[in-house]
């Protein structure tokens, strides 16, 4: 996937700079043609003459050479890659590429590039921490740039904590990854609620379900893969998720349907996937409650997360949720389709076998806002995921 492509490697001023030398070494290996273009700080970490070994170019740093004058062109620099990986990117770069301070040749390349950008941090982890460091990422996705977020371990500081940059391997993997799949979703934001609530009675006690999270994961996973920057608000499970994921944990409906409320104004397709608890108990009691013969707890309604965010959804959103029936099935979905003012309505019942809470694979129909349907076989959960994604894919376009 790698062959032909042509790549700009941007190297910056961080110990893990020689983790570029094998960086370089791998995307020639895939057949890349790889041209570098280091900050002056970068090369006090790394010389250029290892890279422009392994690039077979001369490496890039200056905007001019100065014994012959010879001008290097940003420009046609950045018109030439299909990529531009900044990696490491330390927090000085990361800043000046989110305000646009062209100080340098790769300030002014990264300007230039029409390619797809990709950043791989690496400072140490107070650092890549700091509130200034967390909006300068922010900011960069939001100019559509992908965030290879770092690891966490051993930092040169002798500190340990998240701020590695990613391995050489795994940038290549998330790049290659990048150019299999078709970026349909760029510039999307996408919303997913999953798993479900747990609805607190004491200390110790709640009520919850039987969701794993699995569907609602593997559709964020889906999302993401397809370029889209995707917020999950996850229940409690046991699952995680990628990296270039955006996870919220909460607990409640109450958390989910407060959270949810605030990233919706910011998002352009949110999908319902969360099994959210219909009530909690109207009080909670602070200590344990003790056995002492029946006991009858009251229980107040949740909000509707769907059907709230059904009435602040504007033109341009997508709003799509999820039924679970047991009966009346499609009829059921239907309603619930028009009560929360949903775009369409994914519906799985658990008189199919393999399909809803705890496995891995699901049977759903889909049925859209004028009542037309789609019907698909039981697949895994992520093919599933894969379906809702192209049926959302067609309603936006
Ligand atoms: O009404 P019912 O719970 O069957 O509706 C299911 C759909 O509504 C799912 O998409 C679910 O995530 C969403 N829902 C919600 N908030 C609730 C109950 C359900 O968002 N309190």
């Amino acid at each position: 996937m790698l062959r032909g492509k042509h790549i700009i490697l941007g190297i910056t001023g961080s110990i893990a700079a020689y983790k570029a030398a094998y960086l370089t070494r791998l995307l020639i290996k895939k057949g890349a043609e790889v041209q570098i273009v280091i900050t002056p700080s970068g090369k006090e970490f790394i010389t250029p003459v290892t890279l422009s070994a392994l690039t077979g170019k001369p490496v890039v740093s200056e905007f001019f050479t100065a014994n012959t004058g010879e001008w290097h062109s940003h420009v046609d620099l950045g018109l030439w890659a299909d990529a531009m990986i900044i990696a490491p990117a330390t927090a000085s770069t990361i800043a000046k590429m989110a305000t646009g301070v062209a100080d340098n040749m790769l300030i002014t390349t990264y300007l230039s590039a029409k390619a797809p950008v990709f950043v791989a941090p690496a400072m140490d982890l107070d650092m890549y921490k700091h509130p200034s460091t967390q909006n300068n990422l922010k900011t960069l996705q939001s100019y559509g740039n992908y965030i290879i977020e770092p690891a966490s371990g051993f930092l040169a500081s002798g500190l340990e904590g998240k701020g590695r940059m990613e391995e050489p391997e795994n940038i290549v993997a998330y790049l290659e990854n990048f150019f299999t799949k078709e970026q349909k979703f760029a510039g999307k934001k996408v919303m997913i609620t999953a798993g479900p609530t747990y609805e607190k009675i004491d200390p110790v006690r709640f009520i919850g379900n039987n969701s794993t999270g699995k569907m609602g994961y593997a559709i964020a996973e889906e999302f993401a893969s397809q370029g889209a920057e995707v917020t999950l608000i996850s229940g409690p499970v046991n699952i995680s998720c990628s990296s270039n994921i955006k996870r919220i944990d909460v607990v409640s409906a109450k958390e989910m349907c407060r959270v949810s409320q605030e990233e919706f104004s910011n998002t352009d397709i949110a999908i319902m996937c969360a099994a959210v608890a219909d009530y909690a108990p109207k009080e909670y009691s602070s200590t344990k409650i003790k056995r002492t013969g029946d006991l009858t707890i009251e229980l107040v309604p949740n909000p509707d997360i769907a059907a709230t965010l059904g009435k602040l959804k504007k033109e341009n959103q997508i709003l799509a949720g999820f039924a679970l029936e047991t009966n009346d099935e499609e009829a059921n979905a239907q309603s619930k389709l028009d009560k929360k003012n949903l775009d369409y309505i994914v519906l799985n019942s658990l008189a199919d076998k393999g399909a809803c809470f705890g496995y891995d694979t699901n049977k759903v129909t889909i049925i859209g806002k004028s009542g037309e349907k789609e019907s698909y076989p039981l697949k895994s959960k992520g093919e599933v995921a894969k379906d809702i994604v192209e049926y959302t894919y067609k309603l936006l376009k």
